[in-house]
């Protein structure tokens, strides 16, 4: 026999004992207890970890690296090439966790030869207000994800909209707690329907990017719960994700991922969270101090969480008991969502499918912010030039960039924070509209040639970007590249100029007194272009309201300069990975309560557009107001579309608290959006929780309702409420 024989013979035998081993385990594995699907997750979590080594169980409290970024391990082949990945137990039927980053859609799909859907920004769906819309959301990812080989989720950011200028806030929910979390909420339970580890991030008050790794958050106990705190609350509610990821962040003293308040006094103890807490992807900085803590799993690796925390609890130092409840919440999360008695099966993705619900999301989300002299929609009859101006508007539209970014079709997987558009494309989304006019296209990059193709057309549409992404703020709230210069002289040459804002936050407007109309697609995803041009020609009736205020100018903002590390603080690198880390730098978050509108509506500023606002092609007109006191209250009042056309009313209601609980002016208590036909009314009913009335005391903790009078006040935005009514409420 020659040796190539000899060896091959080997290894089909080695195979073919491992493959029998793999069923054999794999049938062991099936009959046992925790396999049955009646009993509850703790039970089946109990059962498993009884059987399970002290070895098997650090196993499931770490990752095992982050493809491309970190330094390949032994086991690198196991990876799906998401973010991380956690190793199972064959042998007793626990499968792998493979975690991808997912905000808009499923990332790296382009290093993996994979197809994503992006849909538009998170903060872009937040505009419609839209509880079936973030389902819908929730559970695409989740189906692109387990069709690409995942079964964990890292989206879910939950921030609040403090600073706009942080480069992630389209990652994020907008600015007010109660709508944040309500749909971040949705989302998840949508997502978690699909069998995916659902995550909620990034606990707590992530809320700018300048020095992530090193600022102290500087925030009273009550403004932390009444805004942040609050969004996470309710998401994790309405959601039930199986995971929190802790920030980069210190808050109040102590990194979020080895802060005890926010973990376990809070998380795990005020709000009997379940679930497991995972840390932001090098966040984690102490192995004892952390896992006393409530950290339950360190990603992307082990440096604190892997030999140290095996030889911590060897030595006494971690409990063995604490080591338990880590791993049973991971345990339970995943019989939970269902992870073992649905595994993952790879499949192609539906990219048509895809495409509809971005499409729809994109309609729901574009906010109309001016509308002069009804210059949209737009009448393809009388139509017989349209200028199309923009960087790359004859090409496709922008997304946002970081650990959010989706891949685009066509093109090679994404460099960190490069600037991908998608081939949604304006110029033929718009042309198609008019197929017997002339669509001309200018790029902007000279705005002469463009204000002379604006001159000559019956209208101008720019489309103008402002890109944002991960470990980045904006220097401010400006359209870059000369944007504002450019719309200035197009709106000049034709008065009938539309403006199309691409944006990751809000946006200072300058021109805004010279355009006839304005449009925020914000990043619009896979379809966005379509999305906008049926919004332009009136196909769909614009109904988004506005998740976040934009102010007049940063000198508004509570914080006009943007806190940044001084430049003698030593940096991210001397802070990462070491278990001795303090943070560098704080930022004080002084303007506590008032956060978003609160901080306008109690300092008197004027915005340039403020909460809740959005226009529509019809007319709605609010009367009619009961208040209904209870266990819940309930607002009643009635809408009518006045207008000729149908469409879709978010009607808002705010409550002023009683003076004594000194709270800002008004926030937001509930709202309900509704389809009326043209001339039809319906009565709106909102049903309001005690908590969103209460306040958050301290010395007893807890959220606590004022007894005195209430006012509510309902009609189509933050800044417009027709209708109010007192009550006393004990
Ligand atoms: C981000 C997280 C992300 C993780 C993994 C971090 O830089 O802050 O949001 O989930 O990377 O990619």
């Amino acid at each position: 026999m020659t040796m190539t024989l000899l060896v091959r013979r080997c290894l089909f035998l080695a195979a073919a004992i491992f493959a029998f081993l793999f069923v054999v385990s794999r049938s062991f594995a099936q009959q046992q207890p925790w396999m049955n699907s009646q009993l509850s997750p703790d039970a089946r979590a109990d059962l498993v970890l009884e059987e399970m080594t002290l070895d098997e169980k650090i196993d499931l409290l770490h990752g095992n690296g982050m493809r491309g970024v970190s330094e390949p391990r032994p086991n690198d082949y196991l990876s799906n090439g998401g973010a991380g990945f956690v190793l199972g137990v064959p042998r007793l039927g626990i499968p792998m966790i493979q975690m991808s980053d997912a905000a808009y859609g499923v990332r790296s799909s382009g290093e993996n030869g994979r197809y994503s859907t992006a849909l538009p920004s998170n903060l872009a769906a937040a505009a419609s207000w839209d509880t079936q819309a973030a389902c819908d959301y929730g559970a695409l990812i989740g189906r692109e994800l387990r069709a690409q080989g995942f079964n964990m989720t890292l989206g879910g950011g939950t921030n609040i909209t403090r600073e706009p200028r942080n480069g992630r806030t389209f990652e994020y929910q907008g600015e007010d707690p109660i709508l944040a979390g309500t749909l971040v909420g949705n989302r998840i339970k949508c997502e978690q329907a699909q069998h995916v580890l659902g995550d909620i991030k990034h606990y707590a008050v992530n809320d700018q990017e300048s020095g992530r790794n090193e600022v102290n958050v500087i925030i009273t106990k009550r403004a932390l719960h009444e805004s942040d705190l609050l969004a996470f609350k309710i998401g994790i509610t309405i959601g039930n994700p199986s995971a929190v990821m802790c920030s980069y962040n210190a808050v109040n003293g102590d990194f979020a991922c080895e802060n005890k308040y926010l973990l376990t006094d809070v998380l795990k103890k005020e709000w009997a969270f379940p679930g497991f807490v995972v840390s932001d992807w090098w966040a984690t900085h102490s192995t004892v101090k952390a896992s006393a803590a409530g950290l339950d799993n360190e990603q992307p690796m082990d440096e604190f969480f892997g030999a140290k925390l095996k030889e911590a609890v060897q030595s006494g130092k971690v409990p063995l008991s604490e080591i338990d409840d880590h791993v049973r919440r991971v345990l339970r999360s995943e019989f939970a969502a269902g992870l073992i008695d649905f595994p993952t099966q790879k499949s192609v993705v539906d990219v048509e499918g895809g495409f509809d619900t971005a499409r729809r999301i994109a309609e729901q989300s574009t906010v109309l912010l001016k509308n002069s002299n009804a210059t949209l929609p737009l009448d393809h009859a009388k139509l017989h030039s349209i200028a199309i101006i923009g960087l790359n508007a004859d090409f496709g539209m922008i997304s946002g960039g970081g650990s959010a970014q989706v891949d685009a079709p066509g093109r090679a997987p994404t460099k960190w924070n490069e600037h991908i558009w998608f081939p949604t494309s304006p110029l033929k989304a718009v042309s198609a509209k008019v197929p017997n006019a002339t669509v001309a296209f200018d790029s902007g990059k000279d705005p002469v040639t463009a204000a002379a193709l604006a001159q000559k057309s019956d209208v101008a549409i720019v489309f103008a970007s402002q890109w944002t992404g991960e470990e980045m703020d904006l220097p401010n709230l400006s359209l870059p590249d000369n944007q504002d210069a450019l719309i200035a002289q197009v709106a000049a040459a034709n008065p009938h100029t539309i403006v199309v804002l691409e944006s990751g936050t809000a946006v200072l407007m300058p021109w805004l007194d010279n355009v006839a109309a304005v449009l925020d697609a914000w990043f619009a995803g896979s379809k966005g272009a379509d999305a906008v041009a049926n919004i332009l020609f009136g196909d769909v009736n614009p109904s988004a309201k506005l998740p976040m205020t934009f102010p007049r100018s940063e000198a508004d903002l509570p914080h006009p300069n943007l806190v940044i590390p001084p430049k003698e603080a030593p940096g991210r690198a001397a802070v990462i990975k070491s278990g001795e880390a303090k943070p560098t730098f704080a930022v004080n978050y002084d303007e506590g309560l008032k956060v978003g509108y609160k901080w306008y509506d109690a300092e008197n500023k004027p915005v340039l557009f403020p909460f809740g606002f959005g226009l529509s092609y019809t007319k709605y007109s609010y009367s009619a107001m009961k208040v209904n006191p209870g266990k819940e209250t309930v607002v009643t009042f009635t809408v009518k579309n006045t207008g000729s056309r149908s469409g879709d009313e978010i009607a808002q209601v705010y409550a002023a608290l009683p003076a004594s609980a000194a709270e800002p002016p008004k926030r937001l208590v509930g709202w309900n959006k509704i389809h009326l036909n043209s001339g039809e009314s319906r009565e709106v009913s909102v049903q309001i929780p005690v908590e969103y009335l209460s306040i958050y005391g301290e010395n007893p903790d807890g959220w606590k309702l004022v007894p005195g009078s209430y006012t509510f006040m309902a009609g189509p935005s933050s800044k417009d409420l027709p209708l109010s009514s007192k009550v006393e409420l004990k």
